[in-house]
């Protein structure tokens, strides 16, 4: 246990711990240091409220990620050309049972940006053609297509979903109204980053099927947080992390081509792969599985981290992290004078939650709360709105989520940050 931290009482989970802030003026917060927490390498003097952003590894697969790197540097040469094949398809098989599909159907990639390029710079769409998303995307992923818009001509139209969400007919409603007969593509985040909604996307996939529409869904958020099963909801591509919500190492991800696709998938960086002179019978296998050196050690530990998730009931962890999200959203909307942007239901949030919060300077306030309150959780703008998002996993509990109301309640007394 760190400096500072000193053992206070027991609460439902465990053992809560009195924390002093040594640098702020705020005086004790209650920071509860689970033995999940422990398990994790998070700082433990800080309210760790952003999983959302880049996930959070136990100790356990980083260290297997660590053994899979002195691995290859104790040999390279035999670790690349050897051993790498050999992990990688027990990786893999380990990935295809856990999202349901055929191993052959999905190639590692760092992360859902490089997946999303590899698909948009291979896509054959001729100029005035139409790709509907919505209004709520992911601004990386957003770049990457106003960039394929101004090359190719294809008109990229995003749909505006409006708020607070009503119910899921509403969001398909809206979302349909973006339709025309010159829409050839659909992409939609399964979960939004900003807005940390939940998107029908099965029902959005099961229509666009019915029209002869080409789903590429971003699923970045939904591997180990939601349910996920591929075969059923049958996009013709798919991403998602691993090093998100499923606790993997940094720079694990994957793309899922159906196979009616994958002869059209060309590489994003072209190497041995390409013209094989060894070719397997997936030539999107071969483009894919080897672009150059690099370490693929995050990829390999697909393995250990099912079995942590498994191990640890992680089914479970998140359903009780769903509901102390839901549970405190409304307290968040009270303090901050804000309407709930969706119905309290899993059906629309998940392990992390948006609350509208109105700010004069939403970076300054998000410094604020890290530098004096020793808080991470970000505040983020969509659509000329401030939202502060906060995620919730099994090494949070209440106690963090009471440090960032008591927080925002000081911050409400003594600044003109926020306005009620
Ligand atoms: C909805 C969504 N899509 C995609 C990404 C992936 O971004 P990157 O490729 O930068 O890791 C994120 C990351 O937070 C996201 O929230």
């Amino acid at each position: 246990m760190g400096h500072g931290v000193a053992k206070c009482h027991d609460e439902i989970h465990g053992t809560i711990d009195k924390v002093q802030n040594p640098s702020a003026t705020f005086g004790f917060f209650y920071a509860k240091v689970t033995p999940m927490k422990d398990q994790f390498l998070l700082n433990p003097t800080y309210t760790f409220l952003n999983h959302g952003s880049f996930g959070a590894c136990p100790k356990v697969i980083f260290e297997k990620q660590q053994s899979f790197q002195r691995e290859m540097e104790s040999d390279p040469v035999y670790f690349i050309q050897k051993q790498f094949a050999k992990h990688l398809a027990t990786a893999k098989e380990a990935l295809a049972a856990f999202i349901n599909c055929d191993p052959d159907d999905f190639v590692f990639t760092p992360n859902p940006t490089v997946a999303v390029n590899t698909i948009m710079r291979s896509l054959k769409l001729k100029e005035g053609d139409e790709i509907l998303t919505t209004n709520h995307e992911y601004g990386a992923m957003d770049r990457t297509w106003h960039f394929y818009s101004k090359k190719s001509g294809v008109k990229y139209v995003r749909q505006s979903i409006s708020l607070p969400v009503i119910s899921k007919e509403q969001i398909l409603a809206e979302f349909w109204q973006g339709l025309t007969p010159k829409t050839k593509i659909i992409f939609i985040n399964q979960i939004a980053s900003i807005t940390a909604l939940i998107f029908p996307v099965k029902e959005i996939c099961d229509k666009a099927r019915e029209l002869g529409i080409t789903t590429i869904i971003d699923g970045a958020h939904v591997p180990g947080h939601i349910d996920l099963d591929i075969a059923s909801l049958n996009p013709d591509f798919y991403t998602g992390t691993l090093h998100k919500w499923m606790l993997a190492p940094k720079g694990s991800s994957f793309l899922y081509v159906k196979k009616e696709w994958q002869n059209e998938i060309e590489p994003l960086v072209v190497s041995w792969g390409y013209e094989s002179l060894t070719p397997s019978e997936s030539p999107f296998l071969d483009y894919h599985e080897y672009q150059g050196t690099n370490d693929h050690s995050a990829y390999l530990c697909t393995p250990t981290v099912i079995e942590f998730l498994q191990k640890n009931n992680w089914k479970e962890k998140s359903a009780a992290a769903k509901e102390l999200v839901l549970k405190n959203y409304p307290r968040f909307c009270a303090l901050l004078n804000s309407t709930p942007i969706a119905p309290l239901s899993t059906a629309f949030m998940g392990q992390m939650a948006s609350v509208p919060i109105q700010t004069s300077n939403p970076q300054e306030l998000k410094d604020l709360l890290y530098d004096k309150y020793k808080i991470q959780v970000p505040i983020m703008i969509l659509n000329e709105k401030v939202y502060l998002r906060y995620s919730i996993n099994a090494y949070n509990s209440q106690s963090d989520l009471d440090i960032l109301y008591k927080a925002l309640e000081d911050i409400i007394a003594t600044t003109d940050l926020i306005q009620v």
